[in-house]
């Protein structure tokens, strides 16, 4: 069941998504080579609550951290502990939080220190597919036409959309209807309308698409052990066009 919702319910939309912002400009300042992603996980743990929010990922399905941080091939769902990063990473980081029971799910790749030129355009590659799948979320497109422009912008590109992970919708639940592919057919599936909550989060490899998940039961790596990027926004449609709610 998809809920829309009202424009009240999009304010603490909101406010959550700016708490997700802040946590992401804070990490943004703190990656460097040397620090843990231990410490990052305290600091944005540190930052939610003083923005009298709730990480959202904390004990969902078991999960131990407020973020997760997926270095190098790892895609998606690291979990943070003593690894330090090293010049030359790159790092995904995804904040979730809670403000007055409305969610709001972001994430960026940021490189640490200098990165190489095939890493660089791997975190080019992503947010554009990223900001492509926003431009199409505007009513009177279909959730396939997201889907498609995903997945077009990232393949003409030569890199590959992770194809066993999804975006999804968004409210009070981290997780509700629809699911967000990040490959499809234009004009296919749910047509789009204002007060649709969604999160939008391309996964993209260099190499093969195909993942695994190590021992730890959370940390998504590529199957060819390739590096892999990682961008996400919530996003809204009001009054018929893309409104990110994940920016301060
Ligand atoms: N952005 C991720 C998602 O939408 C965050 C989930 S991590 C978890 O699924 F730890 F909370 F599971
Ligand atoms: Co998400």
């Amino acid at each position: 069941m998809i809920i829309f919702k009202t424009t009240q319910e999009l304010q603490k939309m909101r406010q959550a998504g700016r708490v997700v912002a802040k946590v992401l400009e804070l990490m943004k300042e703190r990656v460097r080579p040397g620090v843990t992603t231990g410490e990052l996980d305290n600091l944005a743990n540190q930052a939610i609550i003083k923005s009298k929010a709730l990480p959202s990922f904390k004990g969902y399905r078991g999960y131990p951290a407020s973020i997760c941080t997926s270095i190098n091939e790892e895609i998606v769902h690291g979990i943070p502990g003593k690894r330090a990063l090293k010049e030359g990473d790159i790092i995904s980081i995804d904040v979730g939080t809670i403000y007055r029971g409305y969610q709001g799910d972001a994430a960026i790749t940021l490189g640490v220190g200098q990165i190489t030129p095939e890493a660089q355009r791997l975190l080019e590659v992503t947010q554009g597919a990223l900001e492509a799948g926003i431009a199409q979320s505007r009513a009177g497109n279909h959730l396939g036409d997201i889907s498609w422009a995903i997945q077009d912008y990232v393949e003409s590109r030569n890199m590959s959309v992770v194809r066993e992970y999804t975006g999804h919708g968004i409210g009070r639940r981290m997780h509700e209807d629809p699911q967000v592919f990040n490959f499809g057919q234009p004009g296919d599936g749910l047509g789009l309308q204002s007060g649709l909550t969604v999160a939008l989060e391309p996964m993209v490899n260099i190499g093969d698409w195909r993942t695994r998940v190590l021992d730890d039961g959370w940390t998504v790596v590529t199957k060819d052990g390739t590096w892999s990027a990682h961008f996400e926004h919530t996003i809204a449609i009001m009054d018929g066009e893309p409104l990110i709610l994940t920016q301060l």
